[in-house]
């Protein structure tokens, strides 16, 4: 790999790493401007305190994101799990527009204050973490941002009362390699659960 130019690489990392979960990342500038962003290098980094973490890369013109500026400067995120139905929300909030447009509003979405921070949440998201930043790291090219959960808001029917996720009401997108997304439509069950009858 190490042989490799940079954009050999991310298409043979993106094929090997898949499916993705998506965090649809709202960040609020220094200058009080909203930002709407999708990542797909997203994951749980710690249970406790419970801690999540993306990868952000750069934009086209080398500059760094808007994401990894405004939640660096104010310490702050909220993280929104898309659904099927906002494919094309993800796809126009992903595109690097400049530090003064909203891209909320450019997506046709809704946002909602967050209760413990000044970022906004998305007002459909099934559901929303609200979370402050922990620390950034510098991972060769890129930055993980790791940032830790305040607060999880869930749309009704999204979690049972056991904390067990509900699938067919999230409907949680997922991003493939090349132009290609994915659902979870397809899920089966682990054997084990199949023998007890789960
Ligand atoms: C589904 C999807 C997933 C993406 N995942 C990432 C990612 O993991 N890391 C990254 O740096 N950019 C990713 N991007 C590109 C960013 O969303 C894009 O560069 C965006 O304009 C960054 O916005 P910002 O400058 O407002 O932060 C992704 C785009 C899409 C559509």
């Amino acid at each position: 790999m190490g042989t490799l130019d940079g954009d050999s690489a991310y298409k043979l990392l993106v094929g090997a790493v898949q499916p993705r979960p998506i965090a649809w990342v709202s960040t609020i500038s220094r200058e009080g401007i909203p930002n709407l962003a999708p990542f797909s290098f997203f994951t749980v980094a710690s249970r406790n305190p419970a801690t999540v973490l993306i990868s952000v890369t750069q934009r086209v013109d080398g500059a760094p994101k808007h994401t990894l500026v405004n939640a660096s400067e104010m310490g702050e995120l909220t993280i929104s799990i898309p659904g099927r139905g906002d494919l094309d929300a993800v796809q126009v909030s992903s595109e690097e527009v400049g530090p003064d447009v909203d891209e909320h509003q450019l997506a046709g979405l809704e946002t909602l204050p967050s209760d413990e921070i000044a970022a906004p949440r998305l007002a459909a998201a099934a559901i929303s973490l609200e979370c402050v930043l922990d620390r950034i790291v510098e991972v060769g090219s890129d930055h993980l941002i790791l940032a830790r959960v305040l607060k999880l808001h869930a749309a009704p029917g999204v979690f049972d009362a056991r904390h067990r996720v509900d699938n067919s009401v999230l409907q949680p997108l997922a991003r493939l390699a090349g132009p290609w997304f994915s659902t979870v439509e397809n899920a089966i069950p682990a054997p084990s659960a199949q023998r007890a009858g789960a």
